[in-house]
């Protein structure tokens, strides 16, 4: 029995927010936004949800992927900025599809969250519980920015993207020998260094308990903590992966990581002594969309063919929590 993503889709807002509509915002520019992140524009939610962008994404995985919503055997939404805390996003997503069959839920590890929810599908389907899955990462994370604090608001953009994952019976055998599949994966989480990310929720105040006033919703973050922890981490990660299924950085054809920061994807290229060209990257276009960054990039690199049949894959996330995780699959 194999695992495979069989089909991938993508939705990001209509509206386009440039650096330079930021140099109206707050005190900051657009060659500085460039030269420390490598974004150049986001798309921000003008009405569009995380449920209504996620349920497009999965309509067009499900399109590619030959099947119909009625089909889908399980649907997991990753994200940090659902609309509601009650039903959760997933649920909201099999109602808008149509997927009365699935069972749904939700999984928040921030900007790991595509990778951790792919890895839970990966294991539900391995056991034989389900056979296929709607892996879907979305994120409207203009909600949770301060659009006062330059430090977070140049980074943050909003969008959805989706894979269906399905067991299949057949080797599905490459030209290239190797065999189509999910190959292994390795996740961790370091709780102890979680507040260099946060964002908080309402207090308590209830009845019997009122907790004091949460001083500020909206995320807080140590960018140069991240950054550390990032650099480290990830290339260490990718490497622990690699050597469970014996295989070297010259095995992988693309790293498709977490879209969060050019500087910190050029830096794990270097630790891996990775040629930076098998790196592709759409943070230009679209800024750090948490959840959302990995499943987008897949489905541009797939739509635009540059990913090709038998090619081997490493897909790498991290973030708050903190978490990090890597996966490597032969598409
Ligand atoms: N525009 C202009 N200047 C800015 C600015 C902005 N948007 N944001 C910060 N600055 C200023 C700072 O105030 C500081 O000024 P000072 O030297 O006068 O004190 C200077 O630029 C350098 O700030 P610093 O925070 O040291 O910059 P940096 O090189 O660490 O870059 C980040 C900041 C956020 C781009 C970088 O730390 C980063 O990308 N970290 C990882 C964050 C991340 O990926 N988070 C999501 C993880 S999922």
């Amino acid at each position: 029995m194999t695992i495979r993503i069989t089909g991938t889709g993508s939705a990001l807002p209509e509206k386009t927010v440039t650096n330079f509509d930021l140099q109206e915002l707050v005190e900051t520019s657009d060659e500085w936004i460039q030269k420390r992140t490598g974004i150049a524009q986001r798309r921000i939610s003008t009405g569009e949800t995380v449920a209504m962008l996620a349920a497009q994404a999965c309509k067009k995985a499900l399109e590619m992927a030959e099947k119909t919503a009625a089909e889908v055997d399980l649907i997991l939404v990753a994200t940090c900025s659902p609309e509601l805390l009650l039903p959760c996003c997933a649920c909201q997503v099999q109602d808008l599809i149509g997927a009365s069959n699935a069972v749904a839920f939700d999984l928040n590890a921030a900007c790991s969250g595509f990778l951790f929810a792919l890895n839970t599908a990966q294991v539900y389907l391995q056991s034989g519980v389900y056979k296929n899955a709607l892996v879907v990462g979305s994120e409207v994370l203009s909600k949770l920015v301060d659009w006062n604090d330059r430090g977070t608001c140049i980074l943050f953009g909003d969008g959805a993207g989706a894979a269906f994952v399905e067991t299949t019976n057949e080797q599905n055998l490459c030209e290239n020998g190797r065999s189509s599949g999910m190959e292994c994966m390795v996740q961790g989480s370091d709780g102890t260094r979680g507040m260099v990310l946060s964002c908080a929720e309402r207090a308590v105040n209830s009845a019997f308990f009122s907790e004091e006033k949460i001083e500020s919703s909206y995320i807080q973050m140590d960018g140069q903590e991240v950054y550390k922890f990032a650099t480290k981490q990830v290339p260490a990660c990718i490497q622990q992966a690699l050597e469970k299924v014996e295989m070297t950085v010259d095995d992988v054809d693309w790293f498709l990581l977490h879209q969060a920061n050019v500087r910190i994807i050029e830096s794990v290229a270097k630790h891996l002594k990775a040629d930076i060209k098998k790196f592709p990257m759409n943070i230009h276009n679209v800024g750090n969309m948490s959840s959302a960054t990995i499943p987008v990039l897949l489905d541009e690199c797939c739509r635009s063919s540059k990913i090709k049949r038998g090619d081997r894959i490493v897909l790498s996330g991290f973030g708050a929590g903190l978490t990090y995780g890597a996966s490597v699959l032969v598409w």
